[in-house]
């Protein structure tokens, strides 16, 4: 009886606050209502959970309905049947902050993931069991993938997290974008597809599924869409909403690569587009990227910062303007859910890509204005008024009437990062370091790791992904007579090692990295053999494990052979393969396996001779955590490449000796035309990656703190300095009748350095006065209105800056204020 009271209770309360999520032709709804919806992708690992409530908040003040995270497995399962849920990856604390802040969540769980992950999110040991085939209907990764997927959905039931239990997840995900990849796979891939839906259907979540980019996605899933621009999009199902889960708001790094950029403007038109075309969900990939840590980077060659120029920046800063101004396209949005859900729609072209679209219900109308054209604008005549619709461009007219927001018309400021010197510190840019060698002498000396094979393997089938680093060692004896010796001899490796140390008798004959999207390589150098035993030592070095494409999994990597030794003289080479010898392999190094990074580590470090351009070396040195709150940063320039840690953190690979190439970069960026990833480039000739994320949370406020570097090409750590980065100045260039608020993010503005209302021009810390100007100071008025204020708003009009006569050209405010 009481537990029937029980059960009777249960079944009361959660029809209560149960959120009925479900989906028609037009848009998701939930309970019953049409919805327009915008979600923003924030990965739980790539920062940590002391940062996700700010972060969480920030994407809800900036106007959005929902956070989107894809969930990891490798991370969750790093060995099969141990989880860790723990710390970063308290999947289920993160669910609930953004319940906490009564967002909704969208759950990809995927598994495989992609995201410039390690291996897509994948675990290395599902590779190495038997006859494993990823992705396809192989019956030990169906089975490895339904135990993860299950396992996920159980835990977040178990927590009431899915709307249908009253929780905030209303969308979840299978599988990722296996439509771009699927031919490969054959009839087989088509039926792991059907699998997959049956699956994911089998897990009563009571939420809708999606598969992005899933043509023949099989009902009740929804295929949605990934790119850049997804207004063409056409779902496969008319009865499937136009969603689109991934508008990608700028672009990953690697290693050699330059930082990319996405225009406001342009991510503005994109998503302006799609709901002027009838989309009604839209999600930022990223809406904030963060860090990849420790080696959550994926491959290869992904950096450790995965900034994506979002509209949060790395630390969780507010990169403006692309966050405030489209956190106000976001209001407008909003504002128009009714009518963009119900309405009746109806489109006028006005040709040269300019055309009108009308969404229509009884109680009134919204319209959008677009304009497509890269190099004109356009003027559209509607309903007797005339509006100019600049290229490339929409315009939002909730009542049809007035203009409540152009994508290019940029109202919102744009906020300059600095880097300030850590104020803890008394001489912040001289850390007292100590160091010590790696100790490498049973491989290098005598070649001793702890199995043997006679065969050259991948390395993922010897590490398990366990570390990036692996030893291959094998011995060469000369009699002293033999041909080889005497002649000009030298080691041959063809390898697919991201970075190759070789070490011939305990000596560095040298390294090499590979070029980036050239992974098979030749590597070979002189070498000295004597007569005896020689001992050959290849450290294989991995820097993230491919996370794309058909079969990725099978991607080599490591040294995969033939290696051999070529003697030659005038008329003769000789060629010894090695790839057959009895090779001995070790897994990591030394330092890590004994823990040097940790705090409470005992070993001995040496404060005499503190060398530089030393390969393989450890340094260590204690340093105060910068004061206030503003996000901590390492600039680790001068170093070579390795892995740092602060309090035995692990705060991810570093490696600011690659230069980013010098070509490519655009000195102007024009919004104006389609946005690809090499357009808009800035760092060209640059250290890849200088600066690197320290979490406040791995910071002791009070006392010392540690920083651990492993260099393992050599490097000078004299200039390395904690720093933290913060608003310095901020800008606007604003057409009249508009209002600006200045904000210096929670701090005092100090000065206005530039102001000129007229025509001015140029950009942000380089604003000059144009040819008209108004005879009133305007810095003047500026500083007596903001300097001094955390923020100010502006109304830009004749009455409070006079009527300079610019005929000709509309009036602007262009001003930069110091923070
Ligand atoms: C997509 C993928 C994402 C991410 C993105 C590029 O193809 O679904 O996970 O990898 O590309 O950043």
């Amino acid at each position: 009886m009481v537990s029937l009271r029980f059960l009777l209770c249960f079944l009361f309360v959660s029809s209560v606050y149960a959120t009925i999520v479900s989906h028609d032709g037009r848009a998701i709804t939930i309970d019953g209502h049409r919805r327009v919806l915008l979600s923003g992708s924030i990965h739980y690992p790539r920062s940590t959970p002391e940062m996700w409530p700010d972060l969480i908040k920030k994407g809800k003040e900036g106007g959005l309905d929902a956070i989107e995270t894809y969930v990891f497995w490798n991370a969750h399962e790093p060995t099969r049947r141990q989880y860790d849920f723990s710390g970063k990856l308290d999947l289920i604390r993160f669910l609930k902050t953004i319940q906490d802040e009564g967002l909704y969540g969208v759950l990809r769980i995927g598994p495989y993931a992609c995201a410039e992950w390690n291996y897509g999110g994948f675990p290395v040991w599902l590779h190495n069991m038997p006859g494993m085939v990823f992705r396809t209907t192989n019956k030990a990764f169906m089975d490895e993938m339904q135990n993860f997927t299950t396992m996920i959905v159980d835990m977040v039931k178990k927590e009431n997290l899915f709307a249908s239990q009253g929780g905030p997840i209303i969308l979840a995900q299978i599988e990722n974008e296996y439509g771009n990849v699927m031919g490969p796979y054959g009839e087989s891939g088509k039926s792991y597809i059907k699998w997959c839906a049956n699956m994911a259907q089998s897990l009563n979540v009571g939420v809708p599924w999606i598969m992005c980019q899933q043509n023949d996605a099989p009902q009740p899933m929804l295929n949605t869409c990934n790119g850049f621009y997804c207004d063409d999009f056409v779902p496969n199902n008319p009865n499937t909403p136009k969603m689109w889960t991934e508008n990608w708001t700028g672009w990953f790094k690697q290693w050699g690569g330059k930082n990319s950029h996405r225009t406001t403007e342009d991510v503005a038109f994109s998503v302006a587009r799609f709901f002027q075309r009838g989309g009604t969900f839209n999600n930022y990939y990223m809406y904030h990227g963060g860090t990849n840590f420790d080696r959550t980077a994926g491959g290869p060659y992904i950096t450790t910062s995965y900034d994506y120029d979002a509209p949060l920046d790395e630390y969780g800063n507010l990169n403006q303007p692309k966050y405030g101004h489209l956190k106000q396209l976001h209001d407008v949005l909003h504002s128009m859910e009714k009518i963009l859900t119900y309405g009746n729609i109806s489109t006028i072209d006005f040709g040269n890509s300019a055309s009108a679209t009308i969404y229509r219900t009884k109680e009134g109308s919204s319209c959008f204005f677009g304009n497509g054209n890269e190099n004109s604008d356009a003027t559209i005549s509607f309903q007797g008024e005339s509006y100019v619709v600049p290229a490339w461009s929409v315009t939002i007219l909730p009542d049809c009437k007035n203009e409540a927001y152009n994508t290019a018309k940029i109202t919102t400021q744009t906020s300059m990062m600095v880097k300030k010197p850590n104020e803890a510190e008394d001489t912040p840019s001289t850390l007292k370091w100590s160091w010590r060698p790696e100790n490498m002498d049973n491989f290098l000396l005598k070649g001793k790791g702890e199995s043997t094979q006679t065969q050259l393997f991948d390395q993922k089938v010897v590490t398990n992904d366990q570390s990036d680093y692996l030893w291959y060692m094998t011995t060469v004896k000369f009699k002293k007579r033999d041909p080889f010796l005497g002649k000009n001899m030298s080691l041959r490796v063809n390898s697919t090692a991201h970075v190759l140390h070789a070490f011939v008798n305990g000596k560095h004959i040298g390294n090499q990295h590979v070029e980036n999207g050239k992974f098979n390589y030749v590597f070979e150098k002189d070498v000295k053999f004597k007569s005896g035993r020689n001992v050959i030592a290849l450290l294989s070095i991995t820097v993230g494990l491919a996370n794309y494409g058909a079969f990725f999994e099978s991607k080599p990597a490591g040294i995969t052979g033939p290696i051999s030794i070529t003697g030659r003289n005038v008329d003769e080479t000789i060629v010894k393969d090695l790839s057959a010898h009895k090779w001995s392999y070790k897994t990591g190094l030394n330092g890590f396996e004994n823990q040097l990074f940790r705090t409470e580590s005992v070993s001995k470090w040496s404060v005499e001779s503190v060398p530089f351009n030393r390969t393989m070396t450890w340094y260590k040195a204690t340093f105060k955590a910068p004061l206030g709150n503003d996000p901590v940063v390492v600039d680790l320039l001068g170093l070579g490449k390795g892995t740092a840690w602060v309090n035995g953190n692990n705060i991810g690979r570093y490696w600011p000796a690659f230069i980013s190439s010098e070509n490519g970069c655009a000195a102007k960026c024009n919004y104006r035309g389609p946005y690809h990833a090499e357009k808009c480039l800035t760092n060209c000739g640059e250290p890849t990656q200088r600066w690197y994320h320290v979490p406040r949370s791995f910071l002791n406020a009070e006392g010392d703190n540690t920083l651990v570097l492993f260099e393992e090409m050599g490097g000078n750590p004299s200039l390395v300095s904690f720093q933290t980065t913060r608003v310095g100045s901020v800008c606007a260039n604003v057409y009249e009748k508009n209002s600006i608020e200045l904000s210096c993010d929670r701090k005092p503005i100090s000065a206005i350095k530039f102001a000129s209302f007229g025509n001015p021009y140029g950009n942000c810390g380089s604003f000059e006065k144009g040819t008209c100007e108004s005879s009133n100071n305007t810095i003047d008025i500026l500083t007596q209105e903001c300097v001094g204020k955390e923020k100010c708003s502006i109304d830009v009009s004749t009455e409070k800056f006079g009527a300079p006569d610019c005929t000709g050209s509309v009036r602007r405010l262009a001003v930069e204020a110091i923070c």
